[in-house]
C-alpha cells in the first residue's frame, strides 16, 4: 500500500513567480519568505516522494465562472500551465499519475463526494508556484494528481466539509495498492483580501493560531462558517481551506516539523508548513 510521507502547505502569491524569474530570493523583501523553504528542501531530498497530491484552488485558468465545480480531481497524463496575465514565466508540464487519479476518484465517489473528473486540466499559479518553491530546479521529480477546491465563486464548501474531503483523500491514498511514497501539498492563504473596502486586510493573530493548532487540533478552523472565515481572514484568506484538507489527509495524529510565517508578500500573509503523520 502507498504511504503518505507528509504534508506541505504554502501560500501561492503570483509575485513569487516574478521573484524566482529575477533571482530575487535573497533580497530583503523576499528572504524571510524563501528561507522557510530550505528545511523543506532538505526534508524532500531525504524522503524523496514519488507522487504529489496537490490540493489548491484554480483562479480562472482551468475553470471560469460559467462552470465552477466545488471539488475537482485531475485524471490526465500531463498537466500544462499557461499565461494567466500575471507576467510570470510559464513552467514545464507536469506528469500525471493516472492510476492514483482514478483510484482517488473511485474512492471519493464511493465516499459520497460529488467530484468533477478532469481528463484535461490546466494548472495555474496556485499549483505551479508551490512546485517551483519545493523543487527550484523545476525538473519535477514527482508525478502529480491535482485536486481543486472552489474558493473563487460562492457558495464555497465549509471548512468541515474540506476536512472530511482531506480525510477521505488520506484514506484513499493509504489504500492505494502501490508502494509509492505520497506527498500531500495544500496551497493558498493565509489571510489576504485583494479587493473591496478591506483590500490589504491581514489577520496575524488568526493566522498564528491556525498554524499553531493545525497539527494537533486539525478541526480547529472547522468551528467557523465560510462568512466567519471571510471576516476573519479576508475574501481570499479562505484559501486556508486547502491547508485544512491537506492536514486532514495525514490522519488522526500529526506533528509539525517546520513552520514559517511572513507579512506581507504582495497583499498576503505568507506561510509554509511541513507536517508528518504520527503512527
Ligand atoms: C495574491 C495572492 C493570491 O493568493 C493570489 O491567488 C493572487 C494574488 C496577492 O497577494 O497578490
Ligand atoms: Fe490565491
Amino acid at each position: 500500500m502507498a504511504r503518505i510521507v507528509g504534508a506541505i502547505t504554502t501560500s501561492h502569491v503570483p509575485a513569487i513567480g516574478g521573484a524566482i524569474a529575477k533571482g530575487a530570493q535573497a533580497q530583503p523583501y523576499w528572504k524571510p519568505f524563501f528561507d522557510g523553504f530550505a528545511p523543506l528542501h532538505r526534508w524532500l531530498a531525504e524522503v524523496k516522494p514519488d507522487v504529489a497530491v496537490v490540493i489548491y484552488n484554480d483562479h480562472g485558468l482551468n475553470f471560469f465562472l460559467d462552470k465552477m465545480p466545488t471539488f475537482a480531481v485531475g485524471a490526465a497524463a500531463q498537466y500544462r500551465n499557461a499565461d494567466e496575465g500575471w507576467g510570470i514565466p510559464q513552467v514545464a508540464p507536469f506528469a500525471g499519475d493516472l492510476d492514483l487519479s482514478w483510484h482517488l476518484i473511485e474512492s471519493l465517489v464511493a465516499d459520497d463526494f460529488d467530484i468533477t473528473t478532469c481528463q484535461e486540466m490546466m494548472v495555474d499559479h496556485a499549483f505551479t508556484l508551490p512546485m517551483a518553491l519545493l523543487w527550484p530546479d523545476q525538473h519535477w521529480p514527482v508525478r502529480v494528481v491535482p485536486v481543486c477546491i472552489n474558493t473563487v465563486q460562492f457558495p464555497l464548501p465549509s471548512a468541515a466539509r474540506c476536512h472530511r474531503l482531506g480525510d477521505a483523500i488520506g484514506r484513499a491514498v493509504r489504500a492505494w495498492p502501490n508502494g509509492a511514497r505520497v506527498l500531500i501539498i495544500g496551497t493558498g492563504g493565509l489571510s489576504h483580501q485583494l479587493d473591496g473596502e478591506r483590500a490589504g486586510f491581514i489577520n496575524r493573530a488568526f493566522d498564528e493560531q491556525f498554524i499553531a493548532t493545525l497539527a494537533d487540533d486539525p478541526q480547529w478552523a472547522t468551528r467557523y462558517s465560510i462568512p466567519q472565515l471571510v471576516e476573519l481572514t479576508g475574501t481570499q484568506g479562505v484559501e486556508l481551506l486547502m491547508w485544512v484538507a491537506a492536514r486532514a489527509a495525514l490522519g488522526a495524529k500529526a506533528r509539525t516539523l517546520q513552520a514559517n510565517y511572513h507579512i506581507p508578500i504582495s497583499n498576503t500573509a505568507s506561510g509554509s508548513m511541513l507536517m508528518e503523520p504520527v503512527a
